[in-house]
């Protein structure tokens, strides 16, 4: 579909070349992708960050068929070039002499099916990273923390690699655009681009682009109004909406554990230190930071057992596992709060904070944690009281 470098302009017509369902495709998948990169970082995001993962999948499956049922320009026979013909056309560029194409150019082809490839890499490697790290999704359980490290290595080494092949396209756009004066990106906006009269439209395909818009619609309704919100139940002043958390599955409970620990501070869950911890601060009990806990012998075993079988060893959550892996195997910690992990987590609050009327001591999660007694320790549900970042005032 090349035609010459400088046909004559005058001769030329307004002409449709991308259908509707390929630039609702092209413009929800950039925007897909800015969200997912805005989106990390916190675990407060994380359920916006996987719906977009979903739809990228989604959209990415979607294109697969549209290339193949789609109207002229959209499909993959329109711009089967192989890597030759794309390196001989960024040639031309160099030189200023690219010929003009209708639809996608060898090089610009190149591009799109490497981001469809990538899209793949990235939307299946987080889904992996999510069963793993997160224990959420349809792989929830069926893999290691330790497997979901090599699976998150893969999502942003893929991620990055991403970024930069968009980043090679914006920058094919623009010269493009230059090259041959004409706007890019607005044709991908109206679907127009000024053809020989020769060259016939393509067919819009409304009903398709309807069809594909209530599909996006109404899986973002679905996730962020029945997924999302059967995992919390509904808003209230603790849960400031669907959109914002994502709770994972509950940990163990023990009412003994809960009655015997909790009197004093906040019931720790097993899941904060090792095995080997609990066993030492159980055996120690007479001597527990001052006090004597006077337990029974068979309560005493309770709690042991309990302990042992939900201890961080067993890396039920995030926080469990990185804590073990971050401790030396000869370390018996006896405080949560002298864990590497812990430790490094907490390094930006300031001494003023921790003596704060609102936290008063390190000890104290649920003061910042809303699930803390759950054991869960979510980014989604932390909350520092505001209080505690005033300076208190001198009398
Ligand atoms: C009689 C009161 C009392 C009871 C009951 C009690 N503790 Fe404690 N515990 C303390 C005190 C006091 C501290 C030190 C708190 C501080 O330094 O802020 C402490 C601290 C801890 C810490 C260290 C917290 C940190 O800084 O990371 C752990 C772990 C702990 N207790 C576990 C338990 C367990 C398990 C039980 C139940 C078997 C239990 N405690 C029952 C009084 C109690
Ligand atoms: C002053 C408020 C405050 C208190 C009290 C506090 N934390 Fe935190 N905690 C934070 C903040 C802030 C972070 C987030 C650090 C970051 O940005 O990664 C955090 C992060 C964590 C994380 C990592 C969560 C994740 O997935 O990133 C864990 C686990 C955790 N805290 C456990 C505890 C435990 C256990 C206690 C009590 C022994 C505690 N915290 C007490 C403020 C607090």
């Amino acid at each position: 579909m090349a035609s010459r470098s400088h046909p004559d302009r005058d001769a030329m017509q307004p002409t449709l070349i991308w259908d509707l369902p390929t630039r609702l495709f092209h413009w929800t998948l950039a925007s897909s992708f800015v969200g997912a990169w805005l989106s990390t970082g916190s675990d407060r995001w994380l359920a916006v960050h996987v719906f977009l993962g979903y739809l990228m999948l989604g959209l990415i499956g979607f294109r697969l068929l549209w290339g193949v049922l789609g109207t002229h320009y959209a499909r993959f026979t329109s711009f089967w070039y192989g890597p030759r013909a794309a390196l001989a056309y960024l040639r031309d560029v160099f030189k200023g002499t690219s010929a003009r194409h209708i639809g996608h150019n060898p090089t610009g082809s190149l591009a799109i099916y490497f981001l469809l490839f990538l899209t793949l890499a990235v939307g299946l490697s987080g889904f992996l990273t999510l069963g793993g790290e997160e224990q959420q999704g349809a792989l929830s359980g069926a893999m290691s923390f330790v497997q979901a490290r090599t699976f998150k290595k893969l999502h942003e080494f893929s991620a990055n690699l991403m970024l930069l092949v968009v980043m090679g396209h914006l920058t094919g756009v623009v010269v493009e655009s230059f090259q041959h004066h004409e706007n890019l990106a607005r044709s991908m906006l109206t679907g127009t681009k000024l053809a020989e009269p020769g060259i016939p439209s393509v067919v819009p395909r409304r009903g398709i682009a309807v069809l594909l818009l209530v599909l996006i619609l109404g899986s973002g309704a679905w996730w962020f109004y029945y997924v999302v919100d059967a995992q919390l139940g509904p808003a209230s002043s603790e849960n400031e909406g669907p959109h914002v958390k994502f709770i994972g599955a509950p940990l163990a409970d023990n009412p003994v554990w809960r009655s015997e620990c909790g009197s004093c501070h906040l019931p720790y869950h097993p899941n904060l230190l090792p095995g080997r911890s609990w066993q030492a601060l159980l055996t120690g009990q007479a001597q527990h930071f001052g006090s004597d806990l006077s337990l029974e012998a068979g309560t005493s075993a309770t709690l042991l057992t309990y302990a042992a079988a939900n201890s961080a060893d067993r890396h039920r959550t995030e926080a469990a596992y990185k804590i073990t892996r971050t401790l030396k195997p000869a370390d018996t910690p006896l405080r949560i709060t002298e864990t590497p992990y812990w430790v490094k987590k907490h390094r930006n609050i300031t001494q003023a904070q921790w003596q704060s009327a609102a936290i008063k001591s390190k000890a104290n999660c649920a003061a910042c944690h809303l699930d803390a007694e759950a054991g869960t320790f979510l980014d989604a549900a932390m909350h520092i009281p505001a209080e505690s970042t005033t300076p208190k005032a001198r009398p």
